[in-house]
């Protein structure tokens, strides 16, 4: 039931709505008693023209109603029959529509509402969130189990609230009528009730499984859509398609496996129905023979069972449809109630600049708790205006340094101070505001080279871009471009050389011209030219800026106030290039692998 609150408040805003569709539902539902209503002067007097037999006392106004109808002449209450049906169902089916239309804005506002709050989220919470998840089972989030939650706030409660106000008015009608046999048919009804309630919650397990199943199947096709060159070039896409198809498969086989149990149940309620009604039929036949109960009340109690029977299979499926939804409602809460690991301190503080130094105090750290230290007692310091370079094997933890000076993840032990500020008290705004990040491979948008250069500077003239893309020299190729500045990059840029690539990336550090400069150095091959371009885009880059640089060139080493070789976590060396020559192994054995071109 809480659950239920839960799946509710994606509504809330539009109480209104809702309201006003539930008034809509309750009008057409009095309408539809009222046109199968129209049985009793039709069977009593227009077609046998007999009297209007109730078997207990009326109120007033129904009993001269009655007594109205009885003295009417059969030719003319059937004119007046014909055109009140016209009338009722007219009305009926305006105010059907109206509610069913109001549901769908509530339902799609709904879907809006939860998406932007899920994109909101995935913004704010910090990188372990996103290591943790596979990025096709993010996706289903907003995309699946947003659709899933509309369908049970739409159709869902839409037929929980109607179909409950038809049975409830169908329920009265018959008991009004005659309580006797009304109560017979209902004590069949728990038959019928029981295997329902078993079915539907073997549903909602079954949907969960499949959903998970539809998250796999976005992971893999998202897998392999962005890696179609390792598919391809490892040969390996025969392998792929089994893997696919045995996940398409299982999905298959949990989807007939649901469908399967929803379809029986309709049959199943329907027999034990029509069951019922013989009963009923045996029973109130003799009430009418001996005259307690005319023809036409007789047809009505009849046909108000017979019409339970739809909203009591509605509701039925109801359930299956909220357990859907509150299926897809927990998911998405799981993620809406996740907090950002790494958030501001109440007291945060902005920076502007950085005057000093920026020291690492003691550093350990480690990705998961249950794991090893990646990082182990770093530290370092590095000046204002200072190039520092780090060195080290591959996993050595070289990248992780980057991370946390950005802050994406929080240090185990230990401090990080900018200018004696700790990096935890200082706004992370400001904090990535001043900090300039490229990385070892280029990341560019699905969006045309003007975008993804200004995406450092949101507010950039056509000059400033232009001129930062000059400084990348990268403004010659962008000019040769097919649409110029206007070109979409393909996804994560098909069209563009990896030198190119990164020549944007530093066009659009080059924009942000962030005081404190982040650089992870490529080390995907470059033929010697485009090796040249970068190198050169580097330097305009890292004019007159703080850097911290994972370096794979000599050159960058050579240019470098301070080196840092780490290995294993550890710093194990720190000098200059002759020093660290002389007195690291491990400087020397890279030195020797790493930078001997
Ligand atoms: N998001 C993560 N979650 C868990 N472990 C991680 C994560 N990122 C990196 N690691 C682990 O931390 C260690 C250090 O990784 P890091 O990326 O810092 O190495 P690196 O020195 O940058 O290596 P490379 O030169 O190959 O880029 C590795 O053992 C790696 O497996
Ligand atoms: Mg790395």
């Amino acid at each position: 039931m809480k659950e239920y609150f839960k799946l509710l408040k994606f509504v809330k805003k539009e109480i209104g709505l809702l309201i006003l569709a539930f008034i809509c539902m309750g009008i057409s539902t009095i309408f539809n008693g009222a046109s199968l209503g129209m049985i009793i002067p039709v069977a009593d007097k227009v077609l046998t023209n007999k009297k209007i037999i109730v078997p207990h006392k009326l109120p007033d106004f129904l009993n001269s109603l009655i007594d109205k109808i009885n003295s009417l002449e059969p030719l003319f209450l059937l004119k007046v029959i014909a055109f009140s049906i016209v009338v009722l169902f007219i009305l009926k089916g305006l105010f059907v529509f109206l509610q069913g239309f109001l549901m769908e804005i509530v339902g799609l506002r709904a879907v809006v509402y939860v998406r932007t709050l899920l994109y909101k989220k995935f913004q704010e919470l910090s990188l372990d969130f996103y290591s943790q998840k596979r990025a096709g089972e993010l996706i289903s989030r907003i995309t699946n189990d947003a659709g899933l939650l509309k369908y049970g706030l739409t159709y869902g409660l839409t037929d929980l609230i109607y179909q409950s106000m038809q049975l409830a008015m169908f329920v009265f009608i018959v008991f009004y009528i005659h309580p006797k046999l009304a109560l017979i048919s209902f004590i069949i009804f728990p038959i019928i009730i029981f295997p329902v309630m078993k079915v539907g919650r073997k549903l909602k397990k079954l949907s969960s499984r499949s959903q998970e199943k539809m998250a796999d199947l976005n992971a893999i096709l998202s897998e392999t859509i962005s890696g179609a060159k390792i598919v391809k070039a490892f040969h390996r896409q025969d392998y792929e398609i089994e893997k696919f198809k045995k996940i398409v498969r299982d999905y298959y086989k949990f989807l007939l496996k649901s469908a399967k149990r929803q379809l029986l149940l309709s049959p199943f309620t329907e027999f034990i129905g029509a069951l019922a009604a013989i009963a009923i039929f045996l029973l109130g036949g003799k009430d009418v023979i001996e005259g307690k109960l005319s023809f036409g009340v007789f047809g009505f109690f009849l046909g108000s069972l017979m019409s339970m029977i739809r909203p009591f299979k509605k509701l039925t499926q109801v359930h299956a449809i909220n357990q859907q939804a509150l299926a897809a409602s927990q998911r998405i809460y799981e993620i809406l109630e996740k907090k950002p690991s790494v958030e501001d301190r109440p007291q945060a503080i902005p920076i502007t600049a950085l005057r000093d130094k920026i020291e690492f105090k003691e550093v350990w750290f480690k990705y998961h708790p249950e794991e090893d230290f990646v990082l182990k007692d770093i530290n370092l310091v590095i000046k204002a205006g200072e190039t520092v370079a780090l060195v080290g094997p591959t996993g050595s933890g070289k990248t992780t340094i980057f991370n946390l000076l950005l802050r994406f993840y929080e240090v185990t032990q230990g401090r990080i101070l900018f200018d004696g500020v700790d990096i935890r008290d200082i706004k992370l705004s400001s904090l990535r505001e001043m900090t300039g990040l490229v990385t070892q491979e280029p990341v560019l948008f699905n969006d045309t080279v003007r975008a993804n250069i200004a995406y450092g500077k949101l507010s950039a003239s056509r000059e400033e871009i232009e001129s930062a893309a000059k400084r990348a020299l990268a403004y010659d190729f962008i000019k040769e471009l097919p649409s110029g500045w206007d070109t979409v990059i393909g996804d994560k840029g098909f069209r563009l050389s990896g030198g190119q690539k990164q020549r944007l990336c530093i066009a659009r550090a080059i924009l942000k011209n962030p005081q404190l400069l982040l650089l992870d150095e490529a080390t995907a091959q470059l033929d010697s030219e485009s090796e040249n371009l970068v190198q050169k885009a580097l330097d305009n880059l890292m004019q007159g800026k703080t850097v911290l640089v994972i370096a794979h060139r000599l050159s960058t080493v050579k240019k470098a106030s301070k080196i840092v070789v780490i290995d294993k976590g550890a710093i194990v060396g720190e000098g200059k290039h002759s020093d660290l020559l002389n007195n690291c192994d491990l400087y020397r054995k890279l030195y020797e692998f790493q930078f001997s071109f």
